[in-house]
């Protein structure tokens, strides 16, 4: 069959491998794909933008794709999935109305409360006055997010009251975020190790996926200011047998329940980014109504079952019980960086040293990346996302820290503890 993956960086890139290795795939499209996605064996790129839903419904029906899978939030939060089943078309992802628990902090802020969810203390506001007036009633840390999309970067953790009422002025007075900040949430900070815990829906039940841990700040030991993720690591250990059962149970199938409730089911991947307290109390950070970036490329990288037949589970509805297979290895993705990231950075500048991976046990993920004749040359923020297998995180660590080492261009950047949390002390 064909099958279409909407979006442009290295989650897509890790999908659409993934996809391609299946016996059931004939052909995979990535829209709008990247440099490294083009040279996939059975993948092509198509140039429409993951946010044209019109243009990418005409391809699907002119191009016999029988199952579009959508990397990002943005089309999701458009309601691609609503629109792509009402030309009778198979896409998997969450509808709009339950995207709404990534593309709005108040709307999941405020399912949560309604469905006894465990997360931060918060409050919504408008109001900046309001908002200021609350900032004065908690302790610092304090943490500000903008409610709308805003690739990661939307969530400030204030650590005087100061910088929280600057920030506040920011997104509601001076229009930092655009819409996206024009109602903010304003939480309790929670200390604690993070974890992302994804797992695909089919409307009543979920299969969890392999554990992971992401690395939000762009600077080693966790400092510096929030990116979309500079590295991820798979399994994480913090989350142990019991850490999995509860979050099932408390976390997850709430979600699915909660969202049946309000009359919509829920299929599709969904992620819960999940703070894990020394008490041992676990509490969700946020929801994205997606597979997570960088987390999807060194969870596919271990991924044994065959992806096209789990999409088709979870459309099918036929999860309850569905067996995946996962490698026993641990693999590690470190994100190599335009210098500059988050913020502006250049782009343009020409990539050596690619080609060195062997697609079994080393893999490097395009993100940001375009081909012009036989050159490849950085295209944005994120570049690529170096992935390798090891025994155990050691391992992993040195085989893609030696892959990272033999790749270059002008002012890269990357971190270069990931995974180091996880070593044995
Ligand atoms: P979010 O987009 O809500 O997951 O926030 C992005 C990142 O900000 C998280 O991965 C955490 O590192 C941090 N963060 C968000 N909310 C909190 C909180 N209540 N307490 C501490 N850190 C937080
Ligand atoms: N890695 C975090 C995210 O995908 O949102």
């Amino acid at each position: 069959m064909n099958i279409l993956v909407v979006g442009n960086g290295g989650r897509e890139h890790a999908l659409a491998w993934k996809l391609a290795q299946s016996p059931h795939a004939t052909h995979v499209y990535v829209a709008p794909g990247n440099a490294g996605t083009e040279k996939e064996e059975k993948v092509s790129n198509i140039n429409i933008a993951a946010t044209d839903i019109l243009h990418l419904i005409n391809f699907a029906k002119d191009n016999e794709i029988e199952l579009t899978v959508v990397g990002p939030e943005v089309p999701l939060s458009l309601g691609i999935v609503d629109q792509f089943e009402a030309h009778g078309l198979n896409c998997l992802g969450p509808k709009q109305q339950c995207a709404q628990l990534e593309s709005s902090k108040v709307f999941s802020k405020n399912f949560m409360a309604k469905y006894n969810i465990p997360t931060a203390r918060y409050q919504n506001f408008k109001d900046s006055q309001k908002a200021k007036a609350y900032v004065d009633e908690m302790d610092s840390p304090i943490v500000i997010k903008a409610s709308g999309l805003a690739a990661g970067k939307g969530v400030i953790i204030a650590q005087t009251k100061e910088q929280a009422y600057h920030t506040i002025e920011d997104m509601l007075e001076g229009n930092k975020f655009g819409d996206a900040g024009c109602e903010i949430v304003i939480e309790e900070f929670l200390d604690g190790e993070e974890a992302s815990f994804i797992v695909l829906c089919d409307g009543t039940h979920a299969l969890a996926m392999a554990s992971s841990q992401d690395h939000k700040a762009r600077d080693n030991g966790d400092q510096g200011p929030n990116t979309g993720g500079m590295g991820a690591y798979s399994p994480a250990p913090i989350v142990t047998r019991d850490v999995h059962d509860k979050v099932m149970h408390t976390i997850i199938q709430p979600v699915l329940d909660g969202m049946k409730n309000e009359g919509e089911v829920y299929k599709g991947f969904l992620y819960a980014g999940l703070m894990i307290m020394p008490n041992g109390e676990i509490k969700t950070l946020e929801y994205n109504c997606r597979f997570g970036d960088p987390e999807t490329q060194p969870i596919m990288m271990r991924l044994e079952s065959d992806l096209v037949e789990l999409a088709f589970a979870a459309l099918n509805e036929e999860l309850d019980g569905y067996e995946v297979s996962w490698s026993n290895k641990t693999a590690l993705g470190v994100v190599m960086a335009a210098g500059g990231y988050p913020d502006q950075c250049k782009t343009g500048d020409i990539i050596t040293g690619l080609d060195q991976d062997d697609g079994v046990n080393t893999k490097i993920f395009h993100a940001s990346t375009k081909r012009q004749d036989c050159s490849i040359f950085t295209n944005g923020g994120r570049v690529l996302c170096v992935v390798a297998l090891g025994e155990h995180v050691e391992d992993a660590y040195h085989n893609a820290y030696d892959l990272v080492n033999k790749i270059t261009w002008n002012n890269e950047y990357h971190r270069t503890d990931i995974g180091k949390r996880a070593f044995v002390k």
